[in-house]
């Protein structure tokens, strides 16, 4: 038996994006976005309503995405519920910033993957923002990389989002192998 939820939309799971930007005057803000992700081979899409940041992606053309891990929530959490229009959330949040040697937006340190990217389309749709940018470098802090130098996401624990609970989530094990366990019933 299945039950019906109409319009309800759950993709599950949910990324836990966190967008760095700065304003004119060169300070920093970081929000949370769940409402995004990759969309070509180095492209990322964002929908975004009216907030700090889309003021500041309007005018830097720019921006960051870290990926919090499991010791992040609480930071996480902040960055998308306090706005950067009335409070100062890299101070208030204890995080350090840097610029990106790429585009002019913040690398925060203490997250260790970051895509730096630039906007390359910004559309209004719908009261939304959509924003896709294209990735013009991956900084990734040397401690969560394995033997071969590949991310080993088992080091910083990623976290996502479940919509259903608006819970937190960190990410499970490997279970499988993508591109060669379907091979066995072709
Ligand atoms: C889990 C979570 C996911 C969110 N996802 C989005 C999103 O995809 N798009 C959006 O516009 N706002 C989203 N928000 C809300 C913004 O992060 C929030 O309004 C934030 O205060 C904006 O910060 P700013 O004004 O400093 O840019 C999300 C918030 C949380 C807690």
């Amino acid at each position: 038996m299945r039950k019906n939820f109409e319009n309800k939309t759950v993709v599950f799971p949910l990324p836990v994006l966190l967008i760095g930007t700065y304003d004119e005057s060169g300070n920093a803000d970081v929000m949370n976005a769940a409402w995004g992700g990759q969309c070509g081979p180095k492209h990322i899409a964002l929908n975004l309503s009216q907030h700090k940041t889309t003021d500041n992606l309007k005018v830097s053309k720019a921006f960051t995405i870290s990926f919090p891990g499991k010791k992040d929530v609480v930071v996480a959490d902040y960055f998308g519920i306090a706005s950067g229009k009335n409070e100062d959330k890299i101070a208030k949040s204890g995080v350090h910033v840097t610029k990106s040697e790429y585009v002019n937006a913040p690398v925060v340190e203490e997250f260790p993957v970051t895509l730096e990217c630039r906007v390359i389309s910004m559309t209004e749709e719908l009261g939304e923002l959509r924003v896709v940018g294209e990735v013009v470098n991956m900084s990734v802090d040397e401690t969560v990389l394995d033997e071969k130098g590949s991310i080993d996401a088992d080091k910083f624990e990623p976290i996502s989002y479940d919509p259903t609970d608006h819970s937190y989530r960190v990410l499970g094990g490997r279970i499988g192998h993508a591109f060669r366990d379907g091979a066995q019933l072709k």
